[in-house]
C-alpha cells in the first residue's frame, strides 16, 4: 500500500497536509478484506458508508482515558493495542470484542503489554482468532487520534509515515446500537487529516469505554474497552 502506484495516487488526490516522504515497502493484512461491508450500525441510525474499499481490520484493546471537569468527565486521550482480526469472519467481531473485554478486564498490564507482548495471543484459542498478528497502537497526539504501524513491533515498524491521523471535524458518531448490550462507547467514523496508513477510520462492535455519569474534583480515570476498527483506502481497486 505504500508502492509507488498508490503514492502517485494520493499525491494527486485532493489531501492536504500528505507527508510526501518517500514511499516504503508495500504490505497487508494477512487476508484480503477489500470485499468486507463495514459495519455501520442499525437502521435508522448509521454511520456514512465508505467511500473507499476496507484495507485493514483490527480489534483495539485499550483505555478511554478521561479527566473530571469538576461536574462532568471529559476524554482525555486513549491507548490501544491493535491486533488483526482480517482471517476471522465479520459475523465473530461482536463476540470477539465481548470476550476480549472480559479478558481484559482481568488483566493488570498496560494495553500495550497485553496486546502486543502476547498476553492476548495466548488466549487465541478461545477467542478464535485466526491470525493475531500485531499491528500497532492506538493513542492521541494532543487532540486527535491516531493509528500508527510504525510503532515497535508493529506491521510497518519504523516506517514513518505509516500512521493515519483522524480529522475530528469529519467524524460522524452514532450510540453503540442497543442490541450490543448497554455501557458502550459510541460507534465512530473519521477521515485522515494525515499520515499515509488510511483515507478512513471506523470505530464499531464497541464494548466498555463510557465514563461515570459524574465525577467532583480534577481526577483522571481509564476505563477499559475493546472495539474494531476498520482503515479503508483510496487504491487501484476504487
Ligand atoms: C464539564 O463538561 C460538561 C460536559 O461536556 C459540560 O457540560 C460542563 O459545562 C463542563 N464544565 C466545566 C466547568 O467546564
Ligand atoms: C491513557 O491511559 C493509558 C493506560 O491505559 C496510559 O498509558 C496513557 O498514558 C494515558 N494517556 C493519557 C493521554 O492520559
Ligand atoms: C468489564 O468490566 C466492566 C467494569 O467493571 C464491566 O462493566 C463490564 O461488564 C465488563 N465486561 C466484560 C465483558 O466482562
Amino acid at each position: 500500500m505504500f508502492g509507488s502506484i498508490v503514492y502517485s495516487t494520493l499525491l494527486a488526490s485532493s489531501f492536504i497536509g500528505f507527508a510526501t516522504a518517500a514511499p516504503t515497502t508495500p504490505s497487508k493484512a494477512t487476508c484480503d478484506i477489500s470485499g468486507a461491508f463495514v459495519h455501520l450500525g442499525e437502521f435508522p441510525s448509521m454511520l456514512p458508508h465508505p467511500q473507499y474499499n476496507p484495507k485493514y481490520v483490527f480489534l483495539g484493546v485499550g483505555t478511554q482515558n478521561y479527566t473530571c471537569n469538576g461536574t462532568s468527565y471529559v476524554l482525555d486521550g486513549a491507548v490501544a493495542g491493535l491486533v488483526d482480526v482480517s482471517c476471522n469472519w465479520e459475523t465473530s467481531y461482536k463476540t470477539l470484542a465481548t470476550q476480549s473485554l472480559s479478558i481484559w478486564n482481568q488483566s493488570n498490564d498496560d494495553p500495550i503489554t497485553f496486546v502486543r507482548d502476547g498476553v492476548l495471543a495466548q488466549h487465541s484459542t478461545e477467542l478464535g482468532f485466526r491470525s493475531p498478528s500485531y499491528f500497532g497502537e492506538h493513542f492521541f497526539v494532543g487532540k486527535l487520534p491516531r493509528w500508527d504501524f510504525s510503532v515497535p513491533k508493529g506491521l510497518f515498524e519504523g516506517q514513518e509515515n505509516a500512521f493515519v491521523n483522524g480529522a475530528q471535524p469529519a467524524a460522524a458518531t452514532i450510540a453503540a446500537p442497543g442490541s450490543t448490550g448497554t455501557g458502550n462507547i459510541a460507534w465512530l467514523y473519521l477521515t485522515r487529516q494525515d499520515g499515509e496508513l488510511a483515507s478512513e477510520i471506523y470505530r464499531t462492535d464497541t464494548r466498555g469505554g463510557v465514563a461515570p455519569p459524574s465525577c467532583s474534583g480534577s481526577d483522571s480515570i481509564q476505563v477499559k474497552y475493546t472495539s474494531i476498527y476498520w482503515l479503508t483506502e483510496r487504491s487501484g481497486r476504487n
